[in-house]
């Protein structure tokens, strides 16, 4: 007797998984705000907008944009475009930024995008390429897209040392140190992080890991030029019996990783 082929065993391409952080919109929205979340305001935009140094002639391209966080705390500029796969983070991107010139769109990055090419001055991938499967279609856009001599910057929670569920504090109490462990490294992963864990409906959004060679190879591939790579700690102090310890650790691991390029 001839078996009928069952659906999961068809011959039919994988769907891509619905990276969109439209579930956890609300939420993401209200920890953001219109300054950022913690590291957002005290580590990443005073030294991402140093970086980017935009003028008022800057066309700023933002892939991952989120509710627009970029665009609440960038100066004039002479365009931007913010692109977005949750629709209700967009919706709150257009009610909410002042920006003149900013326009919002709902897309999936990872596919082709049609603006004009070689247009945007800048671009910027800020928390928001480790949570979509493949880098490399959102480089490849960026570079189709930014202008010759444009700028990237991609701001990485630090692949070296955040993998989430491989990677965390301990305590060695042999010598009274805090350290920081990682299991695992070069291998892709793929990651689902809970929300508002306990909750009775739980909201997972998806964290896919790669080494630091996979940003630069797809960098480079694309006609890149790395022209920067910082390592950002956090500012945070702790107090306490343990604070001298855990604000040595604090100060000796990078959360954040920012890479910048220049399109050749
Ligand atoms: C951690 S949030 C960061 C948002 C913003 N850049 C910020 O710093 O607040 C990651 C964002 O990536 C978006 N995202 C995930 N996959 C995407 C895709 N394939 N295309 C466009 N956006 C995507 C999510 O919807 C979410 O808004």
């Amino acid at each position: 007797m001839q078996r009928r082929p069952s659906r999961r065993s068809s011959n039919r391409t994988p769907r891509t998984p619905d990276t969109s952080w439209q579930k956890s919109a609300d939420q993401y929205h209200k920890i953001v705000g219109q300054s950022g979340h913690y590291y957002h305001k005290h580590v990443i935009l005073p030294r991402l907008l140093e970086i980017m140094n935009v003028s008022p002639n800057s066309r700023v391209l933002d892939l991952g944009c989120g509710q627009g966080i970029l665009a609440r705390q960038l100066p004039p500029v002479a365009e931007y475009l913010g692109i977005d796969l949750s629709k209700s983070l967009i919706e709150q991107a257009r009610r909410g930024v002042k920006l003149q010139n900013a326009e919002f769109l709902v897309k999936d990055v990872t596919k082709p995008i049609e603006q004009p090419k070689d247009h945007f001055t800048h671009a910027v991938i800020m928390l928001a390429l480790q949570n979509m499967e493949d880098p490399q279609p959102v480089i490849q856009n960026a570079a189709t897209l930014l202008q010759k001599g444009g700028q990237l910057c991609i701001i990485l929670n630090h692949p070296s040392f955040r993998i989430p569920r491989q990677s965390g504090w301990n305590i060695d109490e042999r010598t009274k140190q805090q350290y920081r462990w990682v299991n695992r490294y070069l291998s892709p992963l793929k990651i689902p992080i809970e929300m508002n864990p306990g909750a009775y409906r739980v909201k997972t959004t998806w964290s896919f890991h790669f080494p630091l060679q996979k940003y630069v190879t797809e960098l480079v591939t694309a006609g890149f030029v790395v022209t920067g790579l910082e390592e950002w700690a956090s500012d945070k102090e702790s107090v306490g019996k343990a604070s001298r310890m855990e604000n040595r650790a604090r100060d000796e691991f990078p959360l954040f990783l920012c890479l910048v390029a220049e399109k050749r």
